[in-house]
């Protein structure tokens, strides 16, 4: 960064923009292999949120690389950056007193230990969508998969490229094992008590 920087002091902070929302912002990040349900997951958990009077906003990782990041690709140097802008971005959101819902295969563990650097240990809750590979390529929702068997994409996730699983998250979802329903609830009861504002 340049030297010549110097950050711009606003007067109405965080506390502020959370007290008018009446409810605490914090980043809900969704890890796992592609075809995990991490999206559909994020999706039920937002409408709930949403059902409560909590101000959402969800950042997804096919939306996102159709945008802000068109100009990244898959080797793990942009997957990083994919993700270290991610983090920003959800910074700023948290800042404005939003809940986002980020998700994002992130395969990196240092990569998801920056996001919490970024938006801050507080404020960063890990959602693992523990699917078994043979599971998400069995459901192959987006005939992603078959793709990459063929050697049509290179470097995907789980056939060519690693996925390191989180050592400690918050909550993991066995996807196999529950419905989508099922999983919303973990998620809405390990984040109950965060929602609230601490005066
Ligand atoms: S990440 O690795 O940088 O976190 P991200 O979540 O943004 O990935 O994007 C993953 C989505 O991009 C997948 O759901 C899939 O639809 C698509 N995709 C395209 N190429 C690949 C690839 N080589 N590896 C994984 N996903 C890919």
């Amino acid at each position: 960064m340049s030297p010549y920087i110097i950050r711009q002091k606003f007067e109405l902070s965080k506390k502020d923009r959370q007290s008018l929302k009446k409810h605490a912002s914090f980043l809900i990040w969704f890890t796992g292999l592609s075809g995990s349900g991490k999206s559909t997951l994020a999706n039920a958990v937002e409408v709930r949120l949403h059902e409560l009077g909590v101000h959402t906003y969800p950042l997804d990782g096919d939306n996102i690389r159709d945008g802000i990041n068109k100009n990244l690709k898959f080797s793990p140097e942009d997957r990083d950056e994919n993700i270290r802008r991610v983090a920003e971005i959800s910074k700023l959101f948290v800042d404005a007193g939003l809940v986002v819902l980020g998700s994002f295969i992130s395969p990196f563990a240092k990569s998801r230990e920056e996001i919490k650097e970024i938006v801050g240990a507080e404020n960063f809750v890990e959602v693992f969508l523990n699917t078994s590979l043979e599971e998400c390529e069995r459901r192959d929702v987006k005939g992603l998969y078959k793709k990459a068997r063929n050697g049509e994409i290179p470097s995907f996730t789980g056939i060519s490229s690693p996925y390191e699983a989180p050592e400690n998250p918050d909550v993991v979802i066995k996807t196999e094992e529950l419905t989508v329903d099922e999983a919303a609830d973990k998620v809405m009861a390990y984040i109950s008590t965060k929602l609230a504002l601490n005066e």
